[in-house]
């Protein structure tokens, strides 16, 4: 059975919504950037940034997507943000999941992430930072995805039944 996993920008649900997958599927739930902060030893994400840079934010995400994906029980799992711009994990979710990609109008992530004061990618701004990082990784969610769900006008429970629906038509 293959995990089910869940990707987009900063703001797209992939947490929240995820865990109410999981609880519809009765599987666990793991967020890469909970994983990426025990691997480096609980530090917040804010401070593996400010003390390594992005690089060693990467290279923890990259070893947690490593360990998650190898999870013989199926997950849930909510991606950070740039974790599936990578072709290494890319290569790895697809392999063991069923990609879903969660998808809204950079002014709704925009408003949906505030001032983004845990998000380091967002301290130029949400919606200036949102606005470039989508023009980068749109190609690459689009490669990484096999579904693909608009959440704009749909609360939590509604993204999460779609996602459910969409997954359990891939995945039964
Ligand atoms: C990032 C998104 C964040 C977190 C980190 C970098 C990104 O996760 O991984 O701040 O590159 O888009 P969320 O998408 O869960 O906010």
């Amino acid at each position: 059975m293959k995990h089910l996993v869940l990707i987009g920008l900063m703001g797209a649900g992939k947490t929240t919504v995820g865990r109410v997958c999981a609880g519809r599927l009765d599987r666990a739930f793991v967020d890469t950037d909970d994983v990426v902060i025990a691997l480096g030893g609980g530090a917040p994400i804010e401070e593996i940034f400010a003390v390594g840079g992005e690089t060693r934010f990467r290279e923890l995400e990259r070893a947690a997507i490593a360990d998650i994906t190898a999870s013989p029980a199926p997950l849930v799992i909510a991606c950070g943000g740039g974790a599936a711009t990578d072709a290494e994990n890319r290569r790895r979710l697809r392999r063991a999941g069923v990609i879903v990609w969660l998808q809204a109008p950079v002014a709704v992530l925009a408003e949906r992430v505030g001032n983004g004061a845990t998000r380091p990618l967002l301290a130029g701004g949400p919606v200036a930072a949102l606005t470039r990082l989508e023009a980068a990784r749109e190609a690459a969610y689009e490669a990484a995805a096999d579904i693909t769900i608009d959440t704009e006008d749909r609360d939590i429970e509604a993204v999460a039944e779609a996602v459910v629906a969409a997954f359990a038509g891939v995945e039964p």
